[in-house]
């Protein structure tokens, strides 16, 4: 067993293979395999650890992790309450999103709270980052910072000064000494991420590493690193608008289907309790666009689809998508010419989610189906309508998840009428929801009964009778 072999490593993925390999068989990239030495002795010393006995497991106390409030509450939430004590959270997203001014802010706060706070930096200058928490008017009196960019001297001071949060930004610039590979590359990212994990669980402390994102919008190393920590977030945005999302892609110590809504302005990045106005736009009124109750964690957003049916020029039309699986578009599409008799074989499509948010619910279909159908005809949908549902392939329009929810928030906002799926919307007709009196219900069974609504309403407005 203890031959010393050589084991080849996947530079982007992390698959391992014990022959190299021309192409990873697992994530497809090109010449991405590395030869590393087999860490044999490694893995001698993690068996040989202290004996521990197996125990009963009803006899493990029930103790849940607490979490230290970070007071920023839109990270707090998504984050399932909070720091946890001895976890270790990858932050990932692309340069310039945010991710030094979050865990700036985060800083400060527990600086606030009298907690301590290492922000260890093998990235920017400490004047820099002086010079941005007082931009941000960031409580400093607890802050440390350690401008290196060697991973002992970091594990070193969180062993003596015992803070409560460790910050290293970014992991990508950090080495330990003795591990092969420059700051950055797979083996080094993952010897600095094992040495963290080993120093936060001994030492309880929570530790953020920050990570960058590739072209391809995945972080280096990710497969290795998401195995090694407990928390994986992910800061995501328009960049040309002041929004972000921090999304939890995984959690050990609480849900990953909660969402962290920000907005950043000039001190850094405010909290929106009242993220469904971001993401619905102005056009809202105009054929082409349709708003659809989104489900992001234990919350309703609504958002804004929009489609643009142009005639295109000769030859293959476009189909552009951002925001919304394209997937999805391809289904509506293929379902608007087969069931609804509503040809786009000549038109270039275009369909987007408004404010750079991500939408991958099936729930979205009919919000898509109607953005397109409305855009290839000219009518706009009534005013004030939200529509949710998924489609099927004959064209039947399905329940959706937590409908009530979805149903409640747009009444909330002001929104008058709703179009879903048929049991859905017996379901929100009843009195449970409190939305009686306050949303028009159309529950409908197939498209068509949809384009029938769509009808009836340009025909009130005079409008010529849609081309089916
Ligand atoms: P930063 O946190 O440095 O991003 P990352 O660490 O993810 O690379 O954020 C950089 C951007 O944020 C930069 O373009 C400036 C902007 N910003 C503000 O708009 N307001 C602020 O208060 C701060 C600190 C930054
Ligand atoms: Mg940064």
């Amino acid at each position: 067993m203890s031959k010393a072999t050589s084991l080849y490593r996947c530079e982007i993925c992390g698959t391992t293979g014990a022959r190299w390999s021309g192409r990873c068989p697992a994530c497809g990239e090109w010449d991405s395999f590395r030869e590393e030495a087999a860490p044999a002795s490694r893995r001698v010393t993690a068996l040989a650890g202290p004996s521990r006995e197996a125990v009963p497991l009803a006899s493990v106390s029930l103790q849940r992790e607490p979490h230290i409030a970070s007071g920023l509450s839109e990270f707090d939430r998504a984050l399932g309450g909070g720091l946890v004590p001895g976890g270790v959270t990858l932050l990932g997203g692309d340069p310039g999103i945010g991710k030094s001014t979050l865990l700036l802010q985060v800083a400060g706060n527990l600086s606030a709270a009298e907690r301590t706070v290492l922000y260890a930096t093998g990235e920017e200058t400490p004047s820099q980052i002086r010079l941005r928490a007082e931009r941000l008017g960031v409580h400093q009196g607890h802050v440390l910072l350690l401008s290196t960019s060697d991973l002992q001297s970091v594990t070193a001071d969180m062993k003596e000064r015992r803070p409560a949060l460790v910050v290293l930004d970014s992991i990508q610039t950090f080495q330990v000494a003795g591990a092969s590979g420059l700051p950055g590359s797979l083996t080094q990212v993952r010897e600095c991420a094992q040495a963290l994990v080993v120093a936060a669980k001994e030492l309880d402390i929570a530790v953020f590493l920050i990570g960058h994102v590739t072209k391809d919008g995945s972080l280096a190393g990710p497969r290795v690193l998401e195995h090694l920590v407990d928390t994986v977030l992910s800061f995501e945005g328009d960049r040309h608008r002041s929004h972000r999302i921090l999304r939890v892609i995984k959690n050990r110590f609480g849900p990953t289907d909660e969402v962290g809504i920000f907005e950043m302005g000039s001190r850094g990045l405010q909290g929106v309790s009242d993220p469904s106005r971001l993401f619905v736009g102005e056009g809202v009124q105009e054929p082409g666009s349709t708003v659809f109750p989104a489900l992001e964690g234990t919350r309703s957003i609504l958002v804004e689809i929009q489609a643009l049916a142009a005639p295109g020029p000769q030859g293959t039309p476009a189909r552009r998508v951002s925001g919304v699986n394209p997937n999805r578009v391809a289904l509506a599409l293929a379902v608007l010419e087969q069931r609804a008799r509503i040809p786009f074989s000549d038109r270039d499509v275009f369909v987007n989610a408004v404010g750079g948010v991500r939408i991958d619910e099936p729930a979205c279909d009919l919000a898509i189906v109607l953005a397109l159908a409305t855009s290839r005809i000219g009518v706009a949908l009534p005013p004030g309508t939200v529509v949710l549902g998924e489609v099927g392939l004959a064209g039947e329009v399905r329940r959706v998840e937590r409908a009530e929810l979805r149903l409640r928030e747009a009444a909330r906002l002001g929104y008058r009428r709703a179009i879903l799926p048929r049991g859905d919307g017996e379901d929100a007709s009843g009195t449970a929801h409190g939305i009686e009196g306050r949303l028009q219900i159309h529950g409908v069974g197939k498209i068509g009964e949809a384009l029938a609504i769509l009808e009836r309403h340009a025909r009130a407005r005079g409008a010529a009778a849609p081309p089916r």
